[in-house]
């Protein structure tokens, strides 16, 4: 099997001002200090810059790009406008764009395609709601989306998957280590049947109220390679204990 390093990325969403970038010192300390953890952080785009100078040698990213290079799309961000103030990878298809913005697998592929072309790394979420788990759907649904928003030229060196259960996301509640195995073990296979061998070396993250009461248990499970941390990536308090896991874990 693929050696895959743990990573861990935090998603601020659109939390942060200049104030908060004093937090990304600590976060950019442990992630030098620890061995076998990759770490980013996806602050909003208005601190990606100072992020970057703050952090020179943490990833920065962003939460979001448009599809499009250029054009007239008011208040919208080309990929190649965050890589230019220093983003080096970006967060596509979190479910509060599919929901808040209607983005769909479609726009989700062009935005992964559109990142690479700028150079930046993709995080690609996908997720099921509480009902389609309720009605047994989860597994069709995440692999699903996965197939449907897979960008052309997926490799391992640039993209990684992140499976975010909705139900999950920012209210305290956790899938059991079996469904999040059952799922990640899904997503794999369904890489596997969509890009062969390349599958083996993507990283696939867990996402949804992960914090460091419980991300040992999370990142033990099998083809959990890190995770997407949402409310305790916003201070380094809470943030590095999930880092320091993830490098046990490794
Ligand atoms: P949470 O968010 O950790 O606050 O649940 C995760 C995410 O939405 O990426």
């Amino acid at each position: 099997m693929a050696e895959r390093r743990k990573f861990i990325a935090g998603n601020w969403k659109m939390h942060g001002l200049g104030s908060s970038v004093s937090e990304i010192g600590p976060i950019a300390a442990a992630a030098d200090a620890l061995d076998g953890v990759d770490v980013a952080l996806c602050v909003p785009a208005t601190l990606i810059h100072r992020a970057a100078k703050a952090a020179p040698t943490l990833s920065i990213g962003a939460q979001d790009c448009h599809q499009e290079d250029a054009g007239a799309h008011t208040g919208c961000i080309s990929a190649a406008m965050l890589a230019e103030v220093g983003a080096s990878l970006t967060i596509v298809g979190h479910s509060e764009r599919r929901q808040d913005q209607h983005e769909s697998d479609a726009d989700i592929k062009a935005k992964a395609e559109a990142a690479r072309a700028a150079g930046l790394s993709v995080i690609l979420c996908c997720g099921e709601t509480e009902a389609e788990r309720d009605a047994g759907q989860a597994v069709s649904r995440v692999t699903d989306q996965i197939a449907a928003s897979m960008p052309d030229g997926a490799a391992a060196d640039w993209l990684t998957i992140a499976y975010e259960p909705i139900w999950a996301i920012g209210t305290g509640r956790v899938p059991g280590t079996d469904d999040v195995a059952e799922m990640h073990s899904a997503i794999r296979a369904k890489l596997r049947d969509l890009i062969g061998d390349e599958a083996e070396g993507i990283r696939i993250l867990y996402g949804g109220s992960m914090n460091g009461g419980n991300a040992a248990e999370l990142l033990a499970v099998g083809d959990v390679d890190g995770g997407l941390v949402g409310g305790a990536s916003l201070s380094a308090d809470k943030f590095v204990p999930i880092i320091e896991a993830a490098a046990k874990a490794s």
